[in-house]
């Protein structure tokens, strides 16, 4: 599925929509260069999600906790993480497995470790406040 956007408040729709795309899915992972939107729809799709909490980049601990109204979300932000060593460490087990929903920037750092399914959220630049969302179930 496949989104353009022109501006940042076209995301509540899109976060609508991936939701709906998602189904039962709750591991979500976000591939897009530095700047393209990762962290700022993530905010948009916790709003969606019931989080009231200010949702942040967790690029200094790695997994932010949100707390949903009857479940966890798990913010990451690999970008940092120097070995799959500090992914170990982190129990990333606990969080990809557990039944929460996770929400993970830079995915690539961690690839090996990715369950076999989740949802693929793609966001290309187009300009400075266009984007194209492309959502693929894997
Ligand atoms: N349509 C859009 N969707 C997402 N971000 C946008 C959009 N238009 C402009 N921006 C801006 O682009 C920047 C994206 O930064 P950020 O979300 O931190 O990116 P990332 O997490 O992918 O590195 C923010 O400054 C945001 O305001
Ligand atoms: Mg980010």
């Amino acid at each position: 599925m496949k989104i353009q956007v022109n501006n940042l408040d076209d995301l509540p729709g899109v976060a609508d929509k991936l939701l709906a795309f998602a189904g039962n899915q709750k591991i979500f992972i976000f591939d897009g260069e530095m700047g393209a939107g990762k962290t700022t729809f993530i905010k948009t799709f916790c709003k969606v999600l019931g989080i009231d909490d200010t949702v942040s980049s967790p690029t200094y601990s790695i997994v932010n906790e949100y707390k949903a109204e009857n479940e966890s979300v798990y913010h990451f932000d690999f970008y940092r993480i120097k070995n799959i060593q500090e992914a170990y460490d982190l129990g990333y087990e606990e969080y990809f497995y557990g039944g929460g929903i996770c929400l993970i920037e830079w995915p690539e750092k961690v690839e090996e470790l990715l369950p076999e399914h989740y949802i693929k959220v793609e966001i290309s630049i187009v300009d400075d406040s266009a984007r194209i969302f492309e959502f693929t179930s894997i």
